[in-house]
């Protein structure tokens, strides 16, 4: 989704403009734009469709030496991608970048006859209006921001900055993210501190409904109210190796290969192999609340939705006083849903950032119910508004299709109904095994990761040509079935669905032909047999299937089987959606796509 980058200080402002939205690059876009402005107030505005390389062609004719600037990369939501609609938008003398929404730009745009529109954007209207306020220059921009703030109904993070005071920017945010790096020399602005690193380690994260004048040594903060605020600085935790490739073709492969490293990472301290129980400090409920509990929501998009259905399945089997409803975010926000009694949610989300999760937290707040994150951004707006949370602590996840996070989401919200369990008296004889697996599960990773690769990325290219997929899989299986199914979609654009085993009969059936490959996940268990019966099925009807399973007596006549050997007997469904996350990066990359950044899709979705 869109970013913003900002910087006043000693050193030239193209260059970190230009560097830092390389770094936001990942979080998807279609133009981008700068602006920076000289000591004597004159502007020099680049903009450009398309990849920060062609901004960078651009301003090779207008290198400049300016000390502030704004930038923007954008993701079109009102208007089509071209270089009229990209930011920065210009009204009067102020320039302004944004993200997020105005809802009511059309309406605000009837008062704003004066300006000339060369944008459909609803952004240009905001610019406008902040102008209408500002006039000649005598009123104060920061004033004249909270001013337009005041009328604009809608989501914003912003930075304007304008030619009469080339040494502020006024930046604000309402359910956008927005970062102010304190440097050495020039304070820096950012909507994802990832762009900040290298350049400071300390950042203030500003709150919803802050407005803030920046200057290069000076962090001026107040409400719209104009009560001023104390800014806390906090340690950025990212380092530059988190945000590279550190030798890896593409970030998704990295992220994949890094699964052993970062589940390691969700762990440390949490888990007492001792004694076979799991420890959380971040959710802060105690032993009499986690007792009371009767009711887990769990709430999330895409993945993290995924991940939610697969801890629930889990939970269940060993926590059986409470019931685990799994909901999607941007249905849930609108459902009339009763959220019974000694209920408390999870809300999972690896950006923290994710528009319609963080309206569901907003809401099941206000029905007094505990919430409780389960998020991988630290200091996100969704970290930030939770009761209580637990990070998964997996580093930055740079390519668009989320694969380490998954994981470890998945672990977390486990080690929570562990938790939930152990309160609750279920013996220690049914927690251990659980615990102990999670406890191995970072180096069974590992195995199945150095095993397999090179079988995948052999087996991979033969099914680049296919147009359509459907994964299948029933109890642990069925959730690794979708998710191994989105991540097909999301970047090879393979129309890939996944049912329940179970479900066959029941419909997709009619869709087996040649144009279809099937991945089956059969994970030994109570239920195996029933997906082999199942699986044959689709054989009877000339399915094309690739058989992931670690039953070694599996012998059914599959084009491929990908055997797997583990000791796991629990979380093979884990070590199996490994098996789909490099399967779905193989062929992407035979299919000689953009691996990184999909088209359409954006990392982290701030936008309804
Ligand atoms: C798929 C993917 C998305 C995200 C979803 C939620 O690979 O990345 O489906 O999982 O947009 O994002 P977060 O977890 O940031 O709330």
């Amino acid at each position: 989704m869109c970013g913003i980058v900002g910087y006043v200080g000693d050193n030239n402002a193209q260059d970190f403009l230009i560097s830092g939205l390389k770094r936001l690059e990942y979080r998807g876009y279609d133009s981008a734009g700068i602006v920076t402005i000289n000591d004597d107030g004159k502007a020099t505005l680049i903009r450009a469709k398309g990849k920060i390389s062609n901004l960078e062609e651009r301003l090779a004719r207008k290198k400049r030496d300016d000390k502030i600037g704004i930038g923007h990369t954008r993701w079109a939501t009102h208007g089509e991608p071209s270089e009229a609609n990209a930011h920065p938008h210009r009204a009067g003398k102020l320039y302004l970048v944004h993200n997020g929404i105005i809802e009511n730009y059309k309406e605000l745009k009837e008062h704003l006859k004066e300006h000339e529109f060369k944008s459909e954007t609803d952004s240009e209207v905001l610019a406008a209006l902040i102008n209408s306020f500002y006039g000649d220059g005598k009123y104060p921009l920061a004033n004249a921001v909270v001013q337009a703030l005041k009328l604009a109904k809608g989501t914003y993070g912003i930075a304007v900055i304008s030619e009469d005071n080339p040494n502020e920017i006024v930046v604000a945010r309402s359910g956008s993210p927005l970062v102010i790096g304190i440097g050495d020399g020039a304070t820096l602005i950012a909507s994802d501190a990832s762009a900040l690193v290298g350049h400071t380690k300390r950042a203030i994260y500003l709150n919803d409904g802050e407005v803030a004048r920046v200057t290069k040594n000076s962090v001026d903060i107040k409400t719209l109210n104009a009560e001023p605020v104390s800014a806390k600085v906090e340690e950025i935790e990212t380092n530059l190796a988190a945000i590279q490739k550190g030798g890896y073709e593409h970030f998704l492969l990295k992220e994949i290969m890094e699964q052993p490293e970062s589940l390691m990472e969700t762990l440390r301290g949490r888990v007492n192999i001792k004694d076979g129980t799991v420890r959380l400090g971040g959710p802060g409920l105690s032993e009499a609340e986690l007792r009371k509990i009767k009711h887990l929501i769990i709430v999330g998009c895409g993945t993290a939705y995924h991940a939610g259905l697969l801890a629930a399945y889990y939970i269940e089997k060993f926590t059986p006083e409470i019931t685990v409803e799994v909901v999607i975010a941007s249905e849930y926000r609108y459902r009339q849903a009763y959220v019974p009694e000694d209920s408390v949610a999870l809300i999972v989300s690896q950006s923290g950032e994710t528009a319609d999760t963080l309206a569901c937290l907003r809401e099941i707040k206000k029905q007094g119910v505990k919430t409780i994150g389960i998020v991988n951004a630290i200091g996100s707006t969704i970290a930030r508004e939770v009761d209580g949370g637990t990070y998964v602590h997996v580093g930055p996840e740079i390519s668009v299709a989320s694969t380490k996070a998954f994981t470890s989401q998945v672990i977390a919200m486990v080690m929570f109904g562990l938790t939930i369990a152990e309160a609750k008296g279920v013996r220690n004889t049914i927690i251990r095994p659980y615990v102990e697996e999670i406890f191995k599960l970072p180096n069974e990773i590992r195995e199945v990761l150095g095993a397999y690769q090179n079988t995948i990325k052999m087996e991979a290219k033969k099914y680049a040509e296919y147009e359509h997929a459907i994964y299948l899989g029933r109890d642990t299986a069925y959730p690794t079935a979708m998710e191994g199914a989105l991540k097909l979609k999301e970047v090879s654009y393979i129309d890939a669905n996944a049912y329940a085993f179970g479900e066959l009969k029941h419909g997709p059936l009619a869709l087996i032909d040649d144009r279809f490959f099937v991945m089956a996940f059969l994970p030994k268990g109570e239920l195996y047999e029933k997906a082999v019966s199942n699986t044959q099925e689709v054989l009877a009807r000339g399915g094309h299937v690739i058989a992931v399973t670690n039953e070694d007596s599996f012998d059914l006549p599959v084009e491929n089987v990908i055997k797997i050997t583990t000791s796991m007997e629990i979380f093979t469904p884990i070590l199996m959606n490994l098996i789909s996350q490099l399967f779905a990066y193989y062929v992407t990359v035979a299919k000689g796509l953009n691996v990184d950044q999909p088209r359409n899709l954006a990392k982290s979705v701030t936008v309804e």
